[in-house]
């Protein structure tokens, strides 16, 4: 049994109402009604069946209860005709908006009997579940309660200790939307939650050490680095699968990889490489997440090729593929070299050459990772960019760093060469895979593909 086999069962599922909110002006990615769909799959991946929706079309949120009193009235009466137990926003809320909200429901349906989370809250309570590493779950942890600290309320902490929750800082699991930090950490009051967050960040900034000294020796090795990113469920754990025997936890779930997991895979030319499953990324990835998971993306910003992988059959697949764009110019990865990867062929009405694929897709790759088609030609692809794509770039090597004069000799194509006083200035090419080690003496880089 492999480590991701282990991820908890889901606990008993509770009733979810969802509330959506399009507001005007603010360009949303996705269309409200298909942001309220996903939103039902972040729900189903939590545990809770949907039992009802409703969205508002707003200029701007409402300042106390985000969407307008007359829509609270009508979300609480659907939400005592359905018997919700959970009313899920697919905004993420203020702590005012959330308090608001709560006390209005309690005030109509009694206290305790329906929770208020926001996308954010489920999102976290997603990544709870799946963290495997330790890294991963230190990560959680600290989201969570940084989350939480601004929104302890009396009315939070009496839910959360209703709710019951798991281990703490051993782990996680509990009431559905309330999973993470455990009992011992709700009853105790916000210096307690601030210490743990300090601790936390000081048990983080360990793993992180290990990790970039693991990174560092990868480098020595000059193994290069392929990093599998795309939108949640866009199959880059089947890819991972399908290329390794890695048994890396593949379901139809979002968010099933959240640790990244790396394997050593052989090129067709028998150069290795090591290929590094990521977190899936999502619209609206609540910031903070992004800025708590910034140690597992560094295997992003790290890595020599990215493969951005897209599931084509799904009809938001553009608007996917540029939400995983922009998540990596925040991770300042934009300029690392990519291949997009179209998968889940099998599921198009037809083969893609006689579609309509979208041109804004660069160059795609056709492949169906389940039925391990079109893997040949990624491979080729890899190779092709690592290995055959160069780079035109001047370097000044100091004198002390002899070895790499001989790697640019030996490997690179050298246009012109002079010995000046700082050092070996050096006019030519390099293969992709070598860039890395040449970075600190660069002085002028132009990437060519040939
Ligand atoms: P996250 O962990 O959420 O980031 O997902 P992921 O991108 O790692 O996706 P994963 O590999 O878990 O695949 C998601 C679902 O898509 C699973 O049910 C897979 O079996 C399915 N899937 C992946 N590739 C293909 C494919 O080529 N064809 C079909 N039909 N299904 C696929």
């Amino acid at each position: 049994m492999t480590e991701k086999e282990t991820v908890p069962t889901n606990p008993p599922r509770e009733k979810a109402f969802l509330v959506g909110v399009d507001i005007q002006n603010e360009n949303a990615l996705l269309a409200i009604e298909d942001s309220l769909d996903e939103l039902a799959m972040l729900a189903d991946t939590a545990g809770l069946d949907v039992v009802g929706e409703l969205f508002q079309r707003l200029q701007k949120p409402h300042p106390a209860t985000f969407i307008g009193t007359g829509k609270v009235d009508e979300v609480i009466a659907m939400v005592e005709e359905t018997g919700a137990t959970v009313v899920l926003f697919d905004n993420e809320l203020s702590p005012r908006h959330l308090r608001e909200l709560e006390e209005r429901i309690e005030l109509k349906l009694g206290l305790g009997k329906v929770k208020v989370l926001d996308r954010t809250a489920l999102i976290l309570d997603i990544f709870a579940l799946h963290a495997n590493t330790s890294e991963g779950k230190l990560q959680v942890e600290l989201a969570q309660y940084e989350y939480r600290l601004p929104r302890l309320t009396r009315a939070w902490t009496h839910l959360e200790r209703q709710a019951g929750g798991g281990g703490g800082r051993t782990g996680s699991s509990g009431g559905v939307g309330l999973r993470g930090p455990g009992e011992t950490q709700l009853e105790s009051d916000r210096r307690e939650i601030l210490r743990m967050i300090s601790a936390l960040k000081a048990d983080l900034e360990k793993v992180r050490g290990q990790r970039a000294r693991y990174r560092k020796t990868r480098k020595a090795h000059r193994i290069p680095v392929v990093a599998l990113v795309g939108y949640t469920n866009a199959g880059k754990s089947t890819l991972l699968n399908s290329l390794t025997d890695a048994g890396v936890y593949v379901a139809d779930q979002l968010f099933a990889t959240l640790d990244p997991t790396t394997r050593r895979v052989k090129l067709p030319n028998a150069s290795e490489i090591l290929i590094t499953d990521t977190v899936g990324f999502i619209q609206k990835l609540p910031t903070q997440l992004v800025a708590a998971f910034r140690a597992t993306l560094e295997e992003i910003a790290e890595a020599d090729l990215l493969i951005h992988m897209v599931d084509i059959s799904h009809p938001n697949a553009v608007a996917h593929y540029h939400s995983v764009i922009d998540t990596l110019k925040e991770l300042q990865a934009e300029s690392i070299p990519s291949i997009t990867v179209l998968n889940k062929i099998d599921l198009l009405p037809a083969h893609p050459s006689k579609m309509n694929i979208s041109p804004d897709f660069h160059r795609p790759i056709f492949i169906s990772a389940a039925h391990k088609y079109g893997l040949e030609n990624l491979l080729s692809e890899i190779e092709n960019q690592l290995f055959k794509a160069y780079t035109d770039l001047t370097v000044l090597i100091p004198y002390q760093e002899g070895q790499l004069t001989s790697l640019f000799h030996t490997s690179g194509n050298i246009d012109d060469i002079q010995h000046l006083e700082d050092g070996i200035q050096i006019t030519g090419q390099l293969p992709q895979h070598l860039l890395a080690q040449f970075q600190p003496y660069v002085i002028r880089i132009q990437q060519v593909n040939r």
